[in-house]
């Protein structure tokens, strides 16, 4: 896996819990390269399953939760760190209708050796069907992603899993406009 993904996720628990949980983190995964990660380098996506491990055992956080959480953290960071596959959006549900053929695209031209996972998205009407798929076990951070750019986008959208979808491999995530709350 590209090593801005694991690189990122050190920044996150620095930025989220503290460069000493980062550190500590770190020690306790039993990481190959110490936890230096550069953005171009290939590393097994396991560090970064090894590192979500350790958190959670200091955290006391479920690693689901964890790693949800840094989907949601690195999607204003793509922001940031890939600010010209942003350029002309303004809502999600077109944002997260091109991720697998620009933005995952554009990807693979800056880093000819990634391997992203499939996002196939079915719209139909209000509603958008988003569905992962990856030969690494990320759906949880999908998830956080696919929150991440609703809340960036501020649009007014919910994010339900579906419970059918087999993970960590593969999930599907129906986006929508929440249900009106009853006023009685
Ligand atoms: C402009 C937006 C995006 C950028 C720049 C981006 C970039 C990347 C990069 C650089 C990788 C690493 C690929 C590799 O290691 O070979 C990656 C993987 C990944 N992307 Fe994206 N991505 C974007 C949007 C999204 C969205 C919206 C989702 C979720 C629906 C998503 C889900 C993932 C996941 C879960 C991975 C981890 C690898 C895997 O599960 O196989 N990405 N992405």
């Amino acid at each position: 896996m590209k090593g801005v993904i694991i690189a990122e996720m050190v920044r996150w628990i620095e930025q989220a819990f503290s460069p000493a949980i980062a550190d500590a983190v770190i020690v306790r995964s039993n990481l190959p390269g110490d936890g230096v990660y550069t953005t171009v380098g290939n590393y097994p996506h396991t560090d970064a399953l090894a590192m979500l491990g350790a958190l959670s055992e200091i955290s006391s956080k479920p690693v689901a939760v964890l790693a949800d959480s840094y989907g949601f953290w690195l999607a204003s960071r793509f922001m940031e760190i890939y600010p010209e596959m942003f350029e002309g959006y303004t809502d999600a549900v077109t944002f997260l209708r091109d991720v697998d053929g620009q933005h995952h695209r554009e990807v693979t031209k800056l880093y000819p050796d990634a391997r992203t996972p499939s996002i196939v998205v079915v719209i139909d009407g209000e509603e958008l069907t988003v569905s992962y798929g990856s030969h690494r076990p990320l759906a949880d951070v999908a998830h956080g992603l696919v929150r991440g750019y609703i809340d960036y986008f501020g649009d007014d959208l919910e994010v339900v899993r579906d419970q059918g979808s087999p993970g960590p491999h593969a999930a599907r995530f129906l986006v929508r406009k929440p249900a009106p709350q009853s006023s009685g």
